[in-house]
């Protein structure tokens, strides 16, 4: 018989783990980027409802790495932590102020009870269900509004512009027009100190996947605020490993921390997918099956900005996306170095979803077909 409760060495573990897990390092990609025509704003068709290809769905709907995940999180739960994540992270242990405090921590059985609670409820709810596109106010911008005192209702925000990180951001200053959205949405904590006049000041909600939220795990008390400690932040879970610094870190910040719920995990990665594969076959001209080999199967994912931008679909009325998109003369981010993009993100995929978001929304693929797309526009 097994004890429910893991061995104080794996929840050691555990913790070392989880502080010391690196962020993804960066690849460098090769090829030319293909940026986003700057579109009118224009009236949403619906009248071309488009035929999707049910071979395109099926292979769109396989998630590769899925019996790896549902392996690693049942690990996870029983304590141990030996296997390799999905996404091929090595683990490596280092000892850090952060894990003495925290083994010191009378919170400490807490969290860990916390910590399986909610990794087991997440890995319950991970499935396709199209209708929780209609969910997201609730989900999403319900705690939000709580949070800031104002009446909670099913009402969408009257506009709301996604604030990518690309540099073509500096080649204009939108910052007063991002500002005048009636909420600002910022992605993985990028900062606006220095650059006010190019992305503006305001910022309603963070983004961020949770390589993020791993590495303020590591600060004293959670620390994760360049926007204010009062502005919550919207959580993509990466790794199942990154629920103990979400339960850690839920504790200790004041505004909410809100992980995507997995059913939008699961939509939003079927969407990417389909174009991703859409647009290989139209450029290759090979089989389907050779997607894999050329994307890293079961490494691909959708980027954090592909999520923000579909959540803000589900709760406005109105959707400006800035600074996405590449440029020879531009940076890759307007606020670090970093040269290139993850290779496991297909981004010109990415940009075939927001043009289709743009002119033709219906043409996006594993929506329902009652679900009211807002207005969007792509500022280059
Ligand atoms: C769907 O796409 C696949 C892969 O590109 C292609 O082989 C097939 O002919 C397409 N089917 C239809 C009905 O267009
Ligand atoms: C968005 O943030 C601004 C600046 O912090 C704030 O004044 C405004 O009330 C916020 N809007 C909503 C809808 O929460
Ligand atoms: C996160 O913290 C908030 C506020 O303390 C709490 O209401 C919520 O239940 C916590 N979330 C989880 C999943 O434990």
């Amino acid at each position: 018989m097994k004890s429910s409760a893991p061995p104080l060495l794996s929840i050691l573990l555990l913790i070392i783990f989880s502080l010391t897990l690196s962020s993804k390092i960066l690849v460098r990609r090769g090829g030319g980027f293909s940026s986003i025509e700057v579109e009118e704003p224009s009236l949403v068709l619906r009248n071309k409802v488009p035929v999707f290809n049910s071979t395109l769905l099926k292979y769109a709907a396989i998630d590769v790495g899925e019996a790896q995940a549902k392996h690693e999180i049942e690990e996870l739960l029983k304590g141990r932590f030996g296997s390799r994540g999905r996404y091929g992270y090595s683990v490596k242990a280092r000892t850090s102020k952060g894990v003495l405090a925290m083994l010191r921590s009378p919170q400490f059985h807490r969290n860990w009870l916390d910590f399986r609670r909610v990794l087991h409820d997440w890995s319950r709810k991970k499935r396709y269900q199209p209708e929780i596109m209609d969910e997201l106010i609730g989900l999403v911008k319900g705690p939000i509004d709580r949070h800031n005192g104002l009446v909670v209702s099913e009402r969408r925000y009257g506009s709301c512009a996604v604030v990518g990180n690309s540099g073509i951001l500096m080649q204009k200053e939108y910052g007063e027009l991002i500002d005048g959205h009636e909420i600002v949405i910022r992605l993985n904590n990028a900062r606006t100190e220095r650059y006010e006049r190019n992305v503006g000041v305001k910022t309603n909600f963070s983004f961020i996947n949770s390589n993020i939220l791993h590495l303020c795990g590591r600060r004293q008390g959670c620390f994760c605020h360049p926007y204010g400690a009062n502005v919550p932040m919207v959580i993509y879970i990466c790794q199942p490993t990154h629920f103990l610094d979400y339960t850690v870190c839920n504790s200790s910040h004041n505004a909410p921390l809100i992980v995507t719920d997995p059913r939008f995990d699961v939509l939003c990665a079927r969407i990417v997918k389909y174009y991703s594969l859409k647009r290989f076959v139209e450029e290759t001209r090979k089989p389907l099956d050779e997607w894999c080999s050329v994307h890293d199967g079961s490494m691909f994912h959708y980027s954090s900005g592909l999520q923000a931008v579909m959540l803000a679909v589900g709760i406005c009325d109105k959707v400006s996306i800035f600074g996405f998109g590449k440029s020879a003369s531009a940076r890759h981010h307007y606020h670090t170095n970093q040269k290139a993009e993850l290779k496991l993100h297909d981004y010109e995929a990415e940009y075939d979803l927001y043009h289709d978001l743009v002119n033709n929304p219906q043409a996006i693929p594993f929506i329902t077909g009652t679900f009211k797309f807002p207005t969007a526009m792509v500022y280059q």
